[in-house]
């Protein structure tokens, strides 16, 4: 057996690029574009539709594309009778996140352009899974509280439907305001791991559908997406701002890990967090609830202190679905009905321009050994 010299490698590919793209920039120093167009500039002002066309197509809209391509969203939402009825055979305490990604698997057999991964198919089909895993959020949700799917309103943008679709109510202006930004800021961060997972699958030629389902099963996970469901959980558990220092003190004494803290890229704060720390206030003030933003606060000033670490969106995200009034399992199913745009553009770009990703491994396992004959 011949043997190759050990090469260097970094655990968790951490600072390793993968690969090329000209869709979003994560700037390390606490900034985030997407196409050019800086996220604090257009966060809270853009509506989720133009970012999700800017994603997919490079460019913002005009009028007459944005009318198009928000209508073509809402003519997709209703889902195929049969992937509905799936819904209804899943356990009643199956994860949102699970029922998603079974959602999104299960639609790939009701797509006529399946098999075709060129650029305009990809569009086509990313105007489908941009409506359809909103609604298998939406009506998956209330399949598993034993209540019926509502009537579409073709009129509602992305997010106002997303409040619509859960309990019937067209929300107020402002709530659809705040949707669209929170949707703007999880649209897409570059080489995340669901994205990473996407851009792996869609490498070897499957579909987008594979991939997304891909991108579902790896966002759940609690160190990524599935961190702003554990956040919730902690500022539940922590309860006061008074509690804030001994919870902490204890958790950090155990090693644990603190949700909501520490990323991969960025090393001086997120640059989605002043945002969506903003939108918390607003709703703390609003519904009288205050204590939720100080807890995250003081966590923040704390873990500074002691670890040197910076909150990451999904801290204050938390409190945010939270006081929206969605319960905490909903969480990370609003970051994917939002993320759905960034993983299309991704597998659109890596099938424009596809090669297949197959790294290597540091292999550590025993030296080449004599094998002894059937066990006896
Ligand atoms: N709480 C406590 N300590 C943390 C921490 C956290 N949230 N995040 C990182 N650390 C510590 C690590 O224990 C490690 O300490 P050590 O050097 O003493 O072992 C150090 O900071 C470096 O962390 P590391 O795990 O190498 O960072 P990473 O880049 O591999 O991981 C995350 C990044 C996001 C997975 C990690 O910060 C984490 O688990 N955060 C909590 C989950 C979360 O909020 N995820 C959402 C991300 S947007």
């Amino acid at each position: 057996m011949t043997t190759e010299a050990k090469q260097q490698y970094s655990p968790g590919l951490a600072g390793v690029i993968a690969g090329e793209t000209s869709i979003c920039w994560v700037d390390p120093n606490a900034g985030l574009m997407y196409r050019g167009y800086d996220i604090h500039d257009m966060g809270n002002k853009a509506t989720f539709e133009e970012v999700a066309f800017l994603l997919l197509n490079g460019e913002l809209p005009n009028a007459k594309q944005f009318k198009e391509f928000r209508e073509q969203i809402a003519a997709e939402r209703t889902l195929p009778k049969q992937v509905e009825q799936m819904m209804q055979l899943l356990p009643k305490n199956t994860h949102p996140m699970d029922a998603l990604r079974t959602g999104v698997s299960m639609l790939s057999a009701f797509d006529k352009d399946l098999g075709d991964n060129s650029h305009d198919a990809n569009i086509r089909k990313s105007i489908k899974l941009i409506a359809r895993v909103e609604t298998l959020i939406t009506d998956g949700w209330r399949i598993g509280k034993g209540e019926k799917p509502l009537p579409e309103k073709p009129e509602l943008s992305q997010a106002a439907n997303f409040f619509y679709k859960l309990d019937g109510k067209v929300p107020e202006d402002w709530k659809t305001r705040m949707m669209d930004t929170i949707f703007n800021l999880y649209a897409d961060h570059e080489f995340n791991a669901s994205t990473f997972a996407a851009r792996v699958t869609a490498s070897t030629l499957a579909g987008i559908y594979a991939a997304v389902t891909s991108a579902c099963g790896t966002l759940k996970g609690p160190l990524h997406g599935g961190a702003n469901e554990e956040s919730m959980k902690m500022l539940e558990e922590i309860k006061t701002p008074d509690r804030t220092e001994a919870w902490l003190k204890k958790q950090l004494a155990a090693k644990a890990k603190i949700m909501g803290f520490g990323h991969r890229v960025y090393k001086k704060g997120d640059s989605r967090v002043p945002a969506m720390r903003e939108i918390a206030r607003d709703l703390g003030k609003r519904a009288g609830k205050e204590n939720w933003v100080a807890i995250c606060e003081k966590l923040e000033e704390l873990m500074d202190k002691e670890k040197g670490l910076c909150a990451n969106v999904d801290l204050y995200a938390a409190p945010v679905f939270w006081m929206l009034g969605f319960e905490p399992e909903l969480n990370t199913p609003l970051f994917a009905a939002s993320r759905v745009a960034g993983w299309c553009a991704h597998v659109t770009e890596q099938h424009d321009n596809n090669r297949l990703i197959r790294p290597r491994s540091l292999y550590v396992g025993p030296q080449l050994r004599k094998y002894p004959g059937p066990p006896r």
